[in-house]
């Protein structure tokens, strides 16, 4: 099985800048995406056990999912602290909780490489669509298990290949093919993607009782709706910045063709394929 030496390498200085810029267009649609985005959460909340008046972090959260699922689940008794790396994206995890006066929630720019917590703080350890932009995701994983309760349980949700996931499919090479852009085989999104990978590093990370879960979703989205267009702007904000009114007018028909291959009885029939490693930090 590949393991860890078979990713393709990152900067991190490189990813940071990325997020940074990616942050307002995610800000833009995190209240568009709430609804998908809890059909992913629960499942990791539920890998991950965290249950009523539990001390969770939440790694890599960015405008906040999951940690304000995570924050209602725990109810007063409970703390969750959402940490990223980036502060434009983490202000976004902020606003939202404001607005949902969620005040369990706490807030810290965090490099989950390096965690500014003490060991053994937390009861449970999630991560939601992070981990993968980790130069040395073993060296989160390490810390993971530092501040973890002995017996604590930790669950990291990654993507699978990306021709499951139709949306990022569609999108990645339509968007590419309109802007003349090379497709991209090393894309950071689907670094774990291989099944056993991520559970081989938690294991080698000296976690217990350590498994993969399949998450796979369908949707159908009404036909002609735009259903597309957030994840579109989060992940080519940069590019779709710069493009000119007639590139982009372009991006979107080749879009909704590239959906329409989809279409069948008056929806679009899409799928999405994530997979939760899980596991615990054995007790002493
Ligand atoms: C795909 S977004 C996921 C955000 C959120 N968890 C979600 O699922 O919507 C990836 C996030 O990982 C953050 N990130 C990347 N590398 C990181 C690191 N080493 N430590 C902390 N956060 C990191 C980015 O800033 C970005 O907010």
């Amino acid at each position: 099985m590949a393991g860890a030496e078979s990713l393709a390498p990152l900067d991190k200085g490189v990813v940071r800048r990325n997020w940074d810029i990616r942050a307002a267009a995610w800000n833009r649609w995190a209240e568009v995406m709430e609804k998908v985005a809890g059909r992913f959460n629960e499942p990791l909340l539920d890998a991950a056990e965290v249950a009523s008046g539990h001390r969770v972090l939440d790694l890599a959260s960015g405008v906040g999912e999951p940690a304000l699922s995570c924050a209602r689940r725990i109810g007063p008794e409970g703390v969750v602290t959402a940490t990223d790396m980036s502060p434009d994206m983490l202000d976004g995890a902020r606003r939202r909780a404001a607005a949902a006066e969620l005040d369990t929630m706490r807030f810290e720019i965090a490099d989950m490489e390096a965690l500014p917590f003490a060991d053994e703080s937390f009861d449970e350890v999630i991560c939601r669509f992070g981990i993968m932009f980790c130069p040395d995701p073993a060296a989160a994983l390490a810390e993971a298990r530092r501040v973890l309760v002995a017996g604590g349980r930790t669950a990291w949700m990654v993507w699978g290949p990306m021709e499951d996931t139709t949306i990022f499919a569609v999108i990645q090479s339509r968007v590419r093919a309109a802007l003349g852009l090379a497709p991209d085989p090393n894309l950071a999104q689907f670094r774990f993607a291989a099944p056993g990978l991520l559970a081989g590093l938690m294991t080698d990370a000296g976690l217990g009782d350590v498994a993969e879960r399949e998450l796979r979703l369908d949707a159908r989205p009404a036909a002609g709706s735009k259903f597309w267009r957030a994840n579109m702007e989060m992940s080519f904000a940069e590019e779709l910045a710069d493009a000119t009114p007639a590139q982009r007018a372009e991006v979107e028909r080749q879009v909704e063709a590239g959906f329409a291959e989809y279409l069948k009885d008056g929806a679009y029939h899409i799928t999405a394929h994530a997979r939760i490693g899980v596991g615990r930090r054995p007790a002493a």
